[in-house]
């Protein structure tokens, strides 16, 4: 059964101090809750992050990675670095990230199978552009996403991907897709996945809803069958309002 899960994705944002100050404020509030927590945190706070949340509910996540195992690639991080401070999650083609620093369906692929080669689990981020929506493209865009993100992937390694539905225009906006705008896209994603992949493995497979969620709309959001929890930016920043989202997610 698919798991629930409430992800934040701090983008770049907080030093290593404001990282230790976050989940000193964070880790006692959901000491004693049951809930699949993942927090995204800069390259630079990923060791400390991973070593203040051992004990607890969070694991880590990094909000890219390099294409290539080692070598030459002046800038680029591994996977395996990641694995080697216990990074088990890696957010890979998010729409800032395609946006801003040219990443393709095509570099998404290499990443993505990269990450399951090194048993790092990928969250493959996807979604549409306004003009895309407003074009009446939205399933389009999203099919060819998913079909070239997981280009190769085998059934077997695809239960290990999480997927993040982001409408572009409702990331960082307070423009949040309705419930149902949301799920529509969602259950689109769900059977398209059951086509490639049969509906045993679909149904493993989690669907995050990511653009503006927060405190005030998570729960009508979660209700909605296809949508397994969220990706979260501007209120995962804040440990109090993180602490409800994850409470929401339980
Ligand atoms: O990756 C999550 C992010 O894109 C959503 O941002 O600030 O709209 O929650 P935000």
């Amino acid at each position: 059964m698919r798991k629930t899960i409430i992800a934040g994705n701090w983008k770049m944002n907080k030093t290593v101090s404001e990282t230790k100050e976050f989940l000193n404020e964070l880790l006692p509030m959901i000491k004693d809750v049951n809930a699949n927590v993942i927090i995204a945190t800069p390259f630079t706070s990923l060791t400390v992050a991973s070593e203040l949340t051992k004990n607890s509910i969070v694991k880590i996540a990094a909000q890219n990675m390099g294409n290539r195992l080692k070598g030459a690639y002046t800038g680029e991080i591994s996977p395996l670095m990641l694995k080697d401070i216990d990074v088990n999650y890696v957010i890979i083609g998010h729409s800032e990230r395609r946006e801003y620093y040219g990443d393709t369906d095509f570099h998404v692929n290499e990443k993505v199978k990269l990450a399951l080669e090194t048993k790092l689990i990928p969250i493959l981020c996807i979604g549409e552009k306004l003009e895309e929506r407003e074009a009446n493209e939205t399933k389009n865009v999203v099919k060819t996403q998913i079909v070239e993100g997981l280009k190769d992937v085998s059934k077997e390694d695809a239960k290990n991907v999480v997927i993040a539905y982001e409408p572009v225009w409702a990331i960082g906006t307070g423009k949040t897709a309705t419930p149902e705008m949301a799920q529509d896209v969602h259950k689109y994603i769900r059977d398209l996945l059951a086509d490639m992949y049969g509906q045993e493995v679909s149904d493993e497979i989690s669907i995050l809803y990511g653009g503006s969620m927060k405190p005030e709309n998570v729960v009508e959001l979660l209700n909605e069958s296809d949508i397994d929890g969220g990706l979260i930016g501007g209120a995962s920043l804040e440990a109090k309002s993180f602490a409800k989202l994850i409470e929401a997610g339980k």
